[in-house]
């Protein structure tokens, strides 16, 4: 008798060390999911990010990533006004120093995403100096993706010719 309820002690305590350890690899799993950027619309991937959390995965050092960036700035035709190498046209140039927003990897991504107008009313405002001819448009359901999108963002960083300093947006010490 005492040895039947030993076995079902042991049984029951196995048993709940085993739902434990199932339950656990779960939520480590969910926690640890990597976003797969190429099956989610930039906006969305906004909508789900807190705000500053959004860094670009590539590197413009990435040769093919930033020739495919560079692809998607003419077919997106970002271009327009931009420029294709992104020097500028009748819009800001995503090249030179001057971020309207900031340089952060995560605020260009909202503004090419949100454009001006929702940017602004989250809340950002204009810093940089440049002349400022008009909103830029929300592009966040109309490039296809968001790893397109970062690959847009690599390839405007390779093509960058200001002070490295500033390569990134202002350096905290200088804000
Ligand atoms: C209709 C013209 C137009 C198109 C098309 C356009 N932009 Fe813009 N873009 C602008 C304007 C205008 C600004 C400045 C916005 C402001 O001052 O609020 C801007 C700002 C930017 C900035 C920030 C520049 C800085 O110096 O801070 C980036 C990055 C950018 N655009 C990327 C893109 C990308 C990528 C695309 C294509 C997916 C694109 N733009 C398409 C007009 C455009």
């Amino acid at each position: 008798m005492r040895r039947g309820v030993l076995i079902l002690g042991l049984v029951t305590v196995f048993a709940g060390l085993t739902a434990l350890f199932a339950l656990g690899r779960v939520w480590a799993d969910n926690a640890a999911a990597p976003v797969d950027y190429t099956k989610i619309l930039p906006a969305d991937l906004v909508k789900n990010t807190p705000k500053g959390k959004l860094t670009n995965p590539y590197k413009d050092t990435q040769a093919d990533v930033v020739a495919q960036g560079g692809q998607f700035l003419l077919s997106y035709s970002c271009s327009g006004c931009h420029g294709g190498g992104g020097g500028g046209g009748m819009c800001p140039a995503l090249t030179n120093d001057i971020w309207v927003y900031g340089g952060d990897d995560d605020t260009l991504f909202r503004l090419v995403t949100l454009g001006s107008d929702e940017l602004q009313k989250q809340g950002y405002t204009r810093i940089g100096r440049e002349n400022v001819v008009g909103p830029m448009p929300p592009f966040g359901t109309i490039v296809k993706s968001a790893d397109d999108l970062w690959k847009i963002l690599a390839f405007v960083r390779s093509k960058y010719t200001g002070d490295p300093a500033y390569k990134f947006g202002t350096p905290p010490d200088q804000q």
